[in-house]
């Protein structure tokens, strides 16, 4: 039995992050596989909005700030001692728990938007679609580590396995994550479109199958809406 949900959503940087404070800034995270391009579309997403006059922190999970980053280190090396699934579930949100605080919070509180490669929905894909977590349990630690601080937008970069393997093992070597099976990142893609599915206000699904240009292309039309938006 998974216990009771914490209520946190009475915290007063989350209302802010939520855009209940004028200076809010935006949300926006990057979703998907290894090699479907998130570092590369994120980066050319954060240009666009800076190019707006809005301030931009570019971050990432795990990672973001010192500690953080000491913790994607430990999930990242090959070491021979294995890591349980559920400390790596753990570590997961034991990193995003002090970027949230330490970094992503206190910046959309001050009016700086917030360019995210993955957030909690890469959990809910790798730790529950690709290792079979119950998605209750990835839930209520969602709610403890962020309570209602939900991306206002979260671009989910789609492509078949096979076609953002082959770019990731262009780009570079495999990490310990790199090196799973084509069968799990199938499921993990899977998880994503179906979370997807379930939150389509939330999400918008990026064929990037196609060349960079069209995918820059369609990153544009997204920036402009958002920019536009009031
Ligand atoms: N649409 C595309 N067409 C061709 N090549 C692409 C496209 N998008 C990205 N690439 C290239 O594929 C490689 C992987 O992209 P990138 O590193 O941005 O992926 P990623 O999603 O950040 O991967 P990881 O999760 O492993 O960090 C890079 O060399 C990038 O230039
Ligand atoms: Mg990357």
């Amino acid at each position: 039995m998974t216990p009771p949900l914490p209520n946190t959503s009475n915290d007063s940087v989350t209302g802010a992050a939520k855009g209940c404070d004028m200076q809010s800034g935006k949300f926006i995270t990057f979703e998907g596989i290894e090699g479907v391009g998130k570092s590369t579309n994120m980066d050319f997403l954060a240009e666009v909005i800076e190019q707006h006059g809005h301030s931009v922190l570019k971050t990432r999970e795990p990672g973001g700030t010192p500690i953080a980053e000491e913790i994607r280190r430990l999930l990242k090396e090959h070491g021979d001692e294995p890591m349980p699934d559920v400390a790596e579930l753990l570590l997961m949100f034991a990193a995003r728990a002090i970027n949230v605080n330490n970094s992503i919070r206190p910046a959309l509180a001050s009016g700086t938007w917030v360019v995210s490669d993955r957030f909690t929905d890469s959990t809910r894909a790798y730790q529950g679609g690709g290792r079979g977590f119950a998605v209750d349990s990835i839930e209520w630690l969602a709610n403890i580590v962020h309570g209602d601080l939900q991306p206002d937008l979260t671009i989910l970069l789609d492509a078949p396995v096979e076609t953002a393997m082959q770019r990731a093992v262009r780009r570079g070597d495999p990490d310990r994550f790199e090196i799973e099976r084509t069968d799990f990142f199938k499921r993990v893609r899977e998880a994503y479109l179906h979370i997807a599915e379930q939150e389509p206000e939330r999400f918008i699904v990026v064929d990037v199958s196609r060349d960079l240009e069209s995918v820059r292309t369609v990153i544009r039309d997204i920036a402009s809406a958002l920019l536009n938006e009031k």
